[in-house]
């Protein structure tokens, strides 16, 4: 469970007082910590898991910015790593019963989400987690360590359409939608959570080309494109590559299936149920494509973003 804004500690709260602040998209204000804006409830597991995690060598972590596939990347990562544990043809598979975020929970919004030490003794090795945090901030452990970063980026087009529906469903009062105008005005500021987002997925693009070993760059219209190439080279980079028996097994197309939008999404486990913090585990699954923006961005919002996307992204190699 997320801690309430009274229920924060003396120090989270005391530090809040000192940080810059903004509207924010769920809650009155979303608060600048080390360089990213954080919801108040979400800063004490921040700090928490910044503090507190070891990580392993062998540990493999999925970041994302939110909104950019992290649900469908999760089930993938999870079937892929574990399918000599869980054989993907069986029934009675994990990915069946369990909403992917239970599978490979995040650290900071989940495991050290009220502040305190998490218990890790379930899980086994390859331990398979998941943050938001953007690079610098990550826990120093995961920079120190030979610990494995899997990061996915979605077109910021997208990501802001899915992120506006995203915030609007978690509106416990659906009658206060954000207004759309509003929301792109601070997100083209920078102004969402755990952005800006150029600086979120710029610095892991960064580490990718400088630590090809370390960080591997997804992107979530290239895996829409061609999944399997993506597939494999999710499964090379993790070392543990397909053999040549599962590829003529089609142990690949199996596994995309599985994880299909189409599959996940009709799931008992994800129409009816809900993960620990509360959110049902259907706003999660929406419409899965690429270029819905398309339905929502007036020419105005068009050329803004161009402009905006222009400036942060030119020089870099990224293109949106
Ligand atoms: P849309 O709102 O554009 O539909 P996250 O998992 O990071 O919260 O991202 C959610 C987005 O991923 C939503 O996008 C959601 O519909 C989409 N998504 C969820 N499961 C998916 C899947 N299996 N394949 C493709 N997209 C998926």
């Amino acid at each position: 469970k997320y801690l309430s804004e009274d229920e924060l500690s003396d120090e989270c709260k005391n530090l809040l007082l000192t940080l810059p602040k903004e509207r924010g998209w769920l809650v009155s204000h979303i608060y600048n910590y080390q360089g990213f804006w954080i919801a108040p409830r979400l800063l004490q597991g921040v700090i928490a898991c910044q503090q507190q995690f070891q990580a392993q060598d062998s540990d493999i972590i999925l970041v994302t910015t939110p909104k950019s596939g992290t649900t469908w990347l999760k089930s993938l990562l999870f079937v892929l790593v574990n399918r000599a544990k869980y054989p993907i043809f069986q029934q009675t598979h994990p990915l069946f019963i369990n909403n992917p975020h239970d599978l490979v929970p995040f650290l900071e919004l989940k495991l050290y989400s009220d502040g305190r030490v998490p218990d890790f003794s379930s899980f086994t090795s390859p331990r398979l987690l998941s943050t938001h945090l953007p690079f610098a901030s990550l826990p120093k452990s995961v920079q120190h360590s030979t610990t494995k970063l899997v990061y996915l980026c979605r077109n910021p087009r997208d990501t802001f359409i899915s992120l506006w529906h995203f915030s609007n469903n978690l509106k416990l009062d659906h009658t206060d939608v954000n207004s759309m105008e509003e929301m792109f005005h601070l997100f083209c500021k920078g102004v969402a959570i755990y952005g800006p987002f150029w600086n979120h997925v710029l610095d892991y693009w960064k580490q990718s080309i400088e630590k090809p070993n370390k960080v591997l760059f997804l992107m979530y219209e290239e895996i829409k494109d061609q999944p399997k190439i993506q597939l494999k080279r999710l499964a090379e980079f993790l070392e543990c590559p397909f053999s040549i028996e599962e590829e003529n097994c089609g142990v690949v197309d199996e596994i995309l299936k599985m994880c299909s939008f189409q599959n996940l999404s009709k799931l008992e486990v994800n129409t009816n149920g809900k993960l620990s913090s509360g959110e049902e585990n259907k706003i999660f699954f929406r419409r899965g494509e690429v270029g819905d923006w398309k339905n929502y961005f007036t020419v105005e919002m068009s050329e803004k973003l161009n402009h905006v996307i222009q400036q942060k992204f030119q020089g870099s190699g990224l293109r949106f």
